[in-house]
């Protein structure tokens, strides 16, 4: 696959806000893109820039494979002075009159509680499903548990009520999910080469990183859950019911395909990729699926 230099592309002045990483808007086919650079790599000392514009194109193909509406995204180059970076251009999609509202600012709203809208405790956010009247509450409530199973599939630090929102076209006041965007904190994004040689070679390091990290942004009475933990209790019916929706619809072969089609990685990281991915769909998403249908049975 060609990959494509984006530098010499026409600029556009809209700007994008984010903590990770640069961005510009960028004309490409005669459409609006967001590029992000690859931010500095703040958790790992050994690494210069994170993986996560990789980890922002990967998680996003094997959303749309899994049939959940997300932004385009292409792998590409960027010169700055001389030096070339990888960048990931995700296709804008607001358009003139529909812009981008995020969750955070849906939870504002519920103005008669303490909640703040940043705040990711899920009894809250589930209660702003049922108390707010913009959306479908029972739509709304399944894509929040759809990307919550898709994002323990590809191991998404960062889903937070910033991470996730509606298009709220401004002539008709009317509100729709808006496609996912930001997966740029999955798959491990401050692995570097030795971190992913030691996860291949050692059990306890691949554990580790299947059943305690990452955890998920959102949180039980104030600590960030763990993702394994969760899915396996079989506690909440939203989950459950999205673990039976989204789970048979993960197709490794075509992830496989993904992940070997997927420019400018090494043969290392595509080995850590696909593992990942298969011990993180056996081990999360199979075993609990299991053990929900062995409680149904019985
Ligand atoms: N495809 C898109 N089209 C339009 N706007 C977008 C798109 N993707 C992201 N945005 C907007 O740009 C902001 C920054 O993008 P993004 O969330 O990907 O950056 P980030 O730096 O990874 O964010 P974070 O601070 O959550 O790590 C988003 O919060 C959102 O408002
Ligand atoms: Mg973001």
């Amino acid at each position: 696959m060609a990959v494509i230099d984006f530098t010499q592309l026409p600029r556009r002045n809209k700007m994008y806000a984010g903590a990770n990483g640069n961005k510009i808007c960028v004309m490409y086919e005669g459409l609006p893109y967001m590029l992000k650079f690859p931010p500095a790599a703040k958790r790992n000392k050994d690494m210069s820039y994170s993986n996560s514009c990789f980890s922002e194109y990967i998680g996003c193909q094997i959303y749309e494979s899994i049939g959940i509406p997300v932004q385009k995204t292409i792998l590409g180059t960027y010169n700055v002075k001389g030096k070339e970076k990888i960048v990931v251009a995700c296709g804008d999609f607001t358009e003139p009159g529909v812009t981008l509202q995020d969750f955070a600012s849906l939870k504002n709203q519920m103005i008669d509680s303490e909640r703040n809208g940043y705040g990711t405790e899920l009894s809250d956010i589930l209660l702003t499903f049922e108390e707010q009247t913009a959306l479908d509450p029972v739509a709304l409530t399944e894509r929040f548990w759809d990307m919550f199973i898709t994002d323990a599939f590809i191991g998404n630090w960062d889903r937070h009520n910033g991470n996730w929102g509606f298009l709220y076209d401004t002539r008709t006041d009317a509100m729709t999910l808006a496609p996912v965007y930001d997966c740029g904190s999955s798959l491990y994004p401050q692995a570097d080469d030795a971190i992913m040689e030691s996860v291949l070679a050692k059990p306890a390091e691949l554990n580790y990183r299947v059943y305690e990290i990452p955890t998920s942004a959102i949180m039980v009475n104030g600590k960030k859950l763990r993702y394994f933990d969760f899915i396996s209790s079989l506690q909440n019916e939203g989950c459950n019911q999205a673990l039976k929706r989204i789970t048979p619809r993960i197709n490794m072969e075509r992830i496989r395909q993904i992940i070997d089609e997927t420019p400018l990685i090494s043969d290392l990281q595509r080995r850590f990729y696909l593992t990942m991915l298969a011990e993180r769909k056996r081990l999360i998403l199979d075993f609990s699926l299991s053990a929900l249908e062995k409680r149904e049975h019985s």
